[in-house]
């Protein structure tokens, strides 16, 4: 199989909570195990909405950065960096934007849906407009195969492949394509030259996808090969010119939305999250004056978990057991929602306290926070500069 970068980033608004725990990170966790990963604080994408709050963003930076080690995010398995830190991001934003038609941004369905629920901010502003095209570069610069998102990330992904695809368009016509393409399939070797060959066929004749993935992975694999004829073979295998960008897939995040204190989706504009940083009595508080199914007025009533916020909770964090125990318990009034609260504080408090434990450790050792990013924006920049100096080249701009 080919080889898979993943890459994702998260913008610092405000502390992080158990919906982005349940919802993203452990879903990173996982990622991190599996592929090339790259985490980032997109700092400049939350000043397309809090330009005139800057002051929350740099108190969120590094805390957010804190709850990622803290949740398990090993810089040892993944680069984590701030995207500010790597001015490149915003080079090549720059430069698709000038063959980005203005028509594709408008129609991407966050700009007109935020605009209205963020209704008391003006973002009638050009950044705000570009923020999927910014989004777009973020991916872009790394050639990022693949992007955990949630759905309503998706658009900004599609128009990722859309910007890609268009300019390996513009720009991957380089003169005498067909030559040096056929010159790199000499210098793979003649028995892979010959494999190339058939899986080009195989793809351009049948549409035989797996030759074409067969194809890209040798490719790929191929080692001592420059990064223009690779490039080369791989447009070739389809048709065109050079790939120079790479169209990323996005990766569903998998559907866990955690539910918050009143049953709606957990997030900071309902006001019903509990954050990783709660302390513990806190947390316990929270839940223990959550809303409960209204028919049970009092304690020998009987209810309904599927009309109960809490039960959303025990789906997360009981087994099975004690699943059975809510459920027999509320619907014969055997059980008190007092009683039947007690298992998620548990839940959430054994949860969290390892992650404050070593959030706290991280705390008190900004320098060994700060080298983390540092470290991880250097290896980012390093990655970013490859691709820069190969779109700089195609764009006209390696003139001395
Ligand atoms: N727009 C993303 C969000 O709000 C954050 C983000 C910025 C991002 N750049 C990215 C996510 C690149 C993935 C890849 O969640
Ligand atoms: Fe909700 Fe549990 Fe009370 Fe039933 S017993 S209403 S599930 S808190």
């Amino acid at each position: 199989m080919a080889v898979e970068r993943v890459l994702s980033g998260m913008r610092p608004t405000g502390q992080l909570h158990l919906g982005h725990y349940h919802g993203v990170l452990k879903n990173w966790l996982r990622l991190q195990h599996e592929h090339e990963c790259l985490f980032f604080v997109a700092d400049w994408h939350a000043l397309t909405t809090h330009y005139d709050t800057p002051e929350v963003i740099e108190e969120s930076v590094w805390d957010m950065v804190i709850d990622w080690l803290a949740a398990g995010v090993d810089p040892a398995n993944a680069t984590i960096f701030i995207q500010s830190r790597v001015p490149e991001h915003a080079e090549l934003y720059t430069l698709l934007s000038m063959m980005t038609p203005l028509s594709w941004l408008e129609r991407v369905p966050t700009y007109k849906d935020q605009q209205e629920k963020l209704s008391n901010k003006d973002l009638s502003t050009y950044g705000f407009l570009g923020y999927p095209l910014l989004q777009s570069a973020d991916i872009l610069i790394y050639k990022a195969t693949q992007v955990p998102v949630g759905e309503d990330q998706v658009p900004h992904i599609e128009l990722t492949r859309e910007v890609a695809r268009r300019f390996n368009h513009i720009y991957g016509r380089e003169k005498g394509f067909e030559e040096k393409a056929e010159a790199a399939i000499k210098k793979l070797g003649s028995k892979r030259a010959a494999l190339y060959e058939e899986m080009r066929a195989a793809y351009q004749e049948n549409g035989d996808e797996e030759a074409l993935e067969a194809a890209r992975a040798m490719i790929e694999e191929q080692q001592g090969m420059s990064m223009g004829d690779k490039e080369r073979l791989l447009g070739y295998l389809e048709g065109g010119g050079k790939i120079i960008l790479v169209e990323p897939d996005y990766k569903l995040t998998p559907a866990s939305k955690m539910f918050g204190l009143d049953g709606q989706k957990m997030s900071k504009s309902y006001n019903n999250t509990i954050s990783l940083r709660e302390p513990l009595d806190a947390v316990a508080k929270k839940i223990k004056t959550m809303p409960t199914d209204p028919a049970r007025i009092r304690r020998t009533d009987p209810g309904d978990p599927a009309k109960c916020p809490v039960w959303q909770l025990h789906e997360v964090y009981s087994d099975d057991k004690t699943k059975a125990w809510v459920q027999d318990g509320c619907k014969s009034a055997a059980i008190g929602c007092i009683g039947c609260k007690q298992p998620v504080i548990d839940g959430v408090v054994n949860e969290l306290k390892p992650i404050q434990a070593r959030a706290a450790e991280y705390a008190e050792d900004p320098t060994l926070v700060k080298n983390i990013v540092a470290e991880g924006c250097e290896r980012a920049r390093k990655l970013a500069r490859e691709t820069m100096r190969e779109v700089r080249d195609v764009m006209g701009l390696n003139y001395s």
